[in-house]
């Protein structure tokens, strides 16, 4: 990984500082229109590593965020810790599929341990506040996607998934999960190994309102 991978911490503007209205970049429009996930059981090692994390989850926030609230946090899973929280899952899925065979016990394990490096985004919802649930949970979704953009411009491969997992009462708990918070995504990072080919993109319906 070059270094021009990792903006210095002087790029990043304090509040207050002007920036400009538009970044005219081709490479950004490239990277946007080429942009593919890679499968978390095709990625390799290396991760990024302590600094480009610290790049990578503060590039992450650079979203809109309506009423100023920061409605996300992250839980990073790397090294051992992926390890843990495989256990977790194993125990809770072993739990609910009493007959499961160890192989399948042994894939639940290695949830975490796909990919070097697994971010938690979690939404983390102000309940009857005066901005919209859905509002604060959109934002929580376009952290992931920066998440997904910004590894990919530092040279990682990235995949946003959420699996059975995100949605388990128990797993939720185990992993601190207070009331309010849901799993907005659990976004995989590691360098590529296979690429990726592109999928069917089927297009949105478009209404034009000109006249
Ligand atoms: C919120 C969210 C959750 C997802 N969860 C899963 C998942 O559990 N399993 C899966 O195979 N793909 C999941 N995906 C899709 C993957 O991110 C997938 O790699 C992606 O749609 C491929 O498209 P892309 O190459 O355009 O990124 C999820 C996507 C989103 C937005």
């Amino acid at each position: 990984m070059t270094d021009d991978t990792t903006p210095p911490p002087n790029r990043f503007p304090e509040p207050g500082d002007r920036l400009d209205g538009a970044t005219p970049s081709a490479e950004t429009l490239t990277l946007l229109a080429r942009r593919r996930s890679t499968a978390a059981r095709a990625m390799q090692e290396p991760g990024p590593d302590a600094a480009q994390l610290e790049t990578l989850l503060r590039i992450a926030q650079r979203v809109p965020d309506h009423g100023k609230m920061t409605p996300w946090r992250f839980i990073v899973f790397r090294g051992e810790g992926r390890n843990h929280a495989g256990a977790i899952v194993s125990k809770v899925f072993a739990g609910a599929n009493p007959d499961a065979a160890e192989d399948t016990l042994a894939e639940e394990a290695a949830r975490f341990s796909r990919a070097p490096l697994v971010i938690g985004v979690v939404s983390s919802v102000l309940e009857n506040h005066k901005i919209p649930e859905w509002e604060q949970i959109l934002s929580a979704g376009a952290v992931c996607q920066n998440l997904l953009i910004a590894a990919n411009a530092m040279g990682f491969a990235g995949q946003w998934l959420t699996e059975w997992y995100a949605y388990s009462p128990h797993v939720r708990d185990a992993l601190g999960l207070r009331s309010g918070e849901r799993i907005a995504g659990f976004v995989h990072i590691g360098s590529p190994g296979e690429p990726p080919v592109e999928r069917l993109r089927p297009n949105a319906d478009v209404t034009y309102w000109d006249k």
